[in-house]
This record gives C-alpha cells, sequence and structure tokens, in this order.
C-alpha cells in the first residue's frame, strides 16, 4: 500500500495505491465523507465485473447509493450522455454536498468528473481508476472534459478529486489491447523523467512479473504527473512534457478516425519516430531510439510510422489545439529518462517531426 499527497494552492487530496481495495471501499470513504448520498457513475463492463463488490461495500456502510451505467467507448464522452446523467443525479436529488464516485477507465473517469465540476456548480468527486491508463494518467491531474463532433476533449475543466483509489488487482480482468494501451504511456513516463522505471520494464521476463511489479509502477508514474502537475496545474508549461509522442500520436488517431490505433498504439509510434529525428540532428544520445524501439515492441506495441499521406499528418499536427500561432512546442529526449520542451517553427516540422 502506497499514499500519495497532491498539494495544490486550492486544494490537497490523496492517491492512495492498494491491492483489492474495492472489498473495504465503503469503510475508507466513510472516514472522509459524512453525508450519505453517493452516486457511482461507471460504464456496463466494468458493472458487470465489479458493480456488486462496490455496490455491497458501500451498502454495508450504510450509504444511500445510486449506480449510473453507460456504455463503454469514447462515443459516451458527449454531452448527451452528460445530459443523461444530470438528469439520473437530479432524480436521485443529489446536492452539492453529496458524492459522485467515477468508477472505470479514462472515459468514465473524464466524462464523471465534468459532469461532476458543472452539476450544481460542482459535486465532490472521487475517481475509482479501472484501467492502467485511467490509474496512472487520467485519474491524475484534474483534467476531466467530453468531446464535441468538431474534437476530443474541447469542452471541459479543470477539477480535482477528493481521493483517488487505485486497486491494481483490477488490471487483471483488462483486455489485453487496453493493457499494452496503458503500458506505452508507462514507457513514456520512463523516457521522460524515469531511466530506472525504463530499466526495470525492459527487464521483466513476463506478464507475471510486470503484474507483480504493478503497484510500483502505478506509484512511479503517479508520483511523476503528481510533481508536475503540482508545478504546472494548468498545461501552460512543465505539465507539456507529459505530450512527449503525442504531437505524432494525436495527428495519427485523428488522421485514421480514432479507429485504426489506440491512443497508446499511436503516442508509440510517436515517441519512437520523433526520437529517431532528433538523434539524427543530435540533439538526442546515439542509442536512444533503439532503446525506444526494443521496449515498444517488447510491450506489443507498434513504432513504424503507417503508410499513409504525409501532408495529412502535418495537417492534423497544424490543427492540434495546444499549437498557436507560427511556433509549436515539442518534446525531445536528451537521453532516456530527461526530457525537455522545444519550441519550433511550423517551417521547421520536417526537421523535428515526420
Ligand atoms: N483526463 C486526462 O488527463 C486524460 C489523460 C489521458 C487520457 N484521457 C482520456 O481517457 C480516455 C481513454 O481511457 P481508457 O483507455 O481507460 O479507455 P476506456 O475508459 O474506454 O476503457 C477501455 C475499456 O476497458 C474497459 N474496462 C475498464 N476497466 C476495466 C477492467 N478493470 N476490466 C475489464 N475491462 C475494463 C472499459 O469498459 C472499456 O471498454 C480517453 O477519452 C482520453 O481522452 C484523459
Amino acid at each position: 500500500m502506497c499514499t500519495l499527497k497532491v498539494k495544490l494552492p486550492q486544494k490537497e487530496y490523496s492517491i492512495i495505491i492498494e491491492r483489492e481495495i474495492l472489498g473495504s471501499i465503503g469503510r475508507k470513504i466513510k472516514k472522509i465523507y459524512r453525508n450519505k448520498k453517493i452516486a457511482i457513475i461507471t460504464d456496463s463492463n466494468v458493472e458487470e465485473l465489479y458493480g456488486k463488490s462496490i455496490m455491497n461495500s458501500l451498502n454495508e456502510e450504510g450509504f444511500e447509493t445510486k449506480i449510473i451505467v453507460i456504455e463503454p467507448g469514447e462515443e459516451s464522452k458527449s454531452l448527451d450522455t452528460a445530459s443523461n446523467i444530470y438528469k439520473e443525479l437530479l432524480d436521485f436529488e443529489i446536492t452539492r454536498g453529496d458524492m459522485i464516485i467515477a468508477f472505470g477507465g479514462g472515459v468514465v473517469g473524464d466524462l464523471a468528473g465534468f459532469v461532476a465540476s458543472t452539476l450544481l456548480r460542482g459535486i465532490p468527486f472521487i475517481q475509482i481508476p479501472s484501467t492502467l491508463l485511467a490509474q496512472i494518467d487520467s485519474s491524475v491531474g484534474g483534467k476531466v472534459a467530453v468531446n464535441l463532433p468538431e474534437g476530443k476533449n474541447l469542452i471541459g475543466s479543470f477539477y480535482h478529486p477528493e481521493v483517488v483509489f487505485i486497486d491494481p488487482e483490477l488490471l487483471k480482468t483488462l483486455d489485453k489491447r487496453f493493457l499494452y494501451d496503458g503500458m506505452a504511456e508507462v514507457i513514456k513516463y520512463g523516457c521522460i523523467r524515469d531511466k530506472r522505471l525504463f530499466d526495470k520494464l525492459m527487464k521483466f521476463k513476463d506478464e507475471e512479473e510486470l503484474f507483480s511489479n504493478m503497484e510500483e509502477i502505478i506509484q512511479s508514474c503517479c508520483a511523476i504527473k503528481r510533481d508536475i502537475v503540482e508545478r504546472d496545474e494548468k498545461d501552460t508549461g512543465e505539465r507539456m512534457l507529459l505530450n512527449f509522442g503525442h504531437t505524432i500520436g494525436h495527428a495519427i488517431e485523428k488522421h485514421f478516425g480514432y479507429k485504426k490505433y489506440t491512443h497508446g498504439e499511436a503516442v508509440a509510434i510517436g515517441m519512437y519516430n520523433i526520437t529517431k529525428k532528433s538523434e539524427e540532428i543530435g540533439i538526442t544520445d546515439k542509442g536512444t531510439v533503439k532503446h525506444i524501439e526494443e521496449i515498444i515492441t517488447k510491450y506489443s506495441l507498434p513504432y513504424i510510422m503507417p503508410e499513409t499521406n504525409r501532408d495529412e499528418i502535418i495537417k492534423a499536427i497544424g490543427i492540434d489545439k495546444k499549437n498557436k500561432g507560427d511556433s509549436l512546442n515539442i518534446v525531445l529526449l536528451h537521453r532516456i529518462g530527461e526530457s525537455f520542451i522545444k519550441k519550433i517553427n511550423r517551417k521547421d516540422v520536417d526537421k523535428y517531426i515526420i
């Protein structure tokens, strides 16, 4: 078991990482929440696997609960679904003194967090992330959002949970593609900040060894993200380091309509290709891209740029909402574990990116 504290100017909260925490979640929540009403927002896959155990644990402590189940998948991260959830929460007569639990992957976390941040101008919420991506990334840092037809995460805010409960055991039921999807972000943390983590990931013999070290891996990743978020909550500086591999990654995801590649797969391709370029022009130490290729392959992720029209990818990079004006910020490595942000001119895209 491990607890990390997140200290922001307006709020402090804990990230608690503990195996089999779900069985005692009611007791743990009782310690931090005095009212009775709790609304749990989850998706149907997670509900089928863990709905009973979370409800039993909450009901044993006498909470008055309501579970709201959405369809799994990115399409649910919409204003339509949010609107249905608002209605269900109002039927439950939720107030600003009550609690919402976001129980699921990044889709549920972002959507339920967005609902919690907006309904009645803000209802406290708890994150119980259930995918690797959600446990090491989306549940930490306070970004909540829904998508619009025009693009992903276009409506959202920064809204932090009261507490994050992370149970690595939940990952055992995760589809392998989603597990490796999350591993791309774990690899990213190793690349930008933690060579020790990177080397460890390289050494694991098999999935069993990976799982037996999962608590420590999650802790390392959350600690890196926590440290960065504490220094740059609103994503105007250092937090951009977390976008290593994402400039190309987002463009690939978008170009293929978010269907062909998972986010992690696209980021893996991005991390490899941007480092290949920066190594070629002497910014990154020689041999770095070889290590990235090895680790990406080890975790069943792709690294080769898909055959596609280069101009289309450049166009997709150009309209990334994080890029303003004639320049754009990219994240490069000096070497594994050491990253930096470089502002480049748009006309240098072919030199640095693709
Ligand atoms: N807020 C942030 O900072 C941030 C950061 C990164 C990503 N995101 C967002 O996260 C979303 C992606 O999240 P995701 O990859 O977790 O996808 P997801 O929430 O769609 O979950 C992936 C799949 O796994 C299933 N699942 C969840 N937990 C499970 C479990 N324990 N066992 C079996 N199946 C389980 C889900 O039902 C779903 O089918 C995107 O919308 C992305 O924009 C947000």
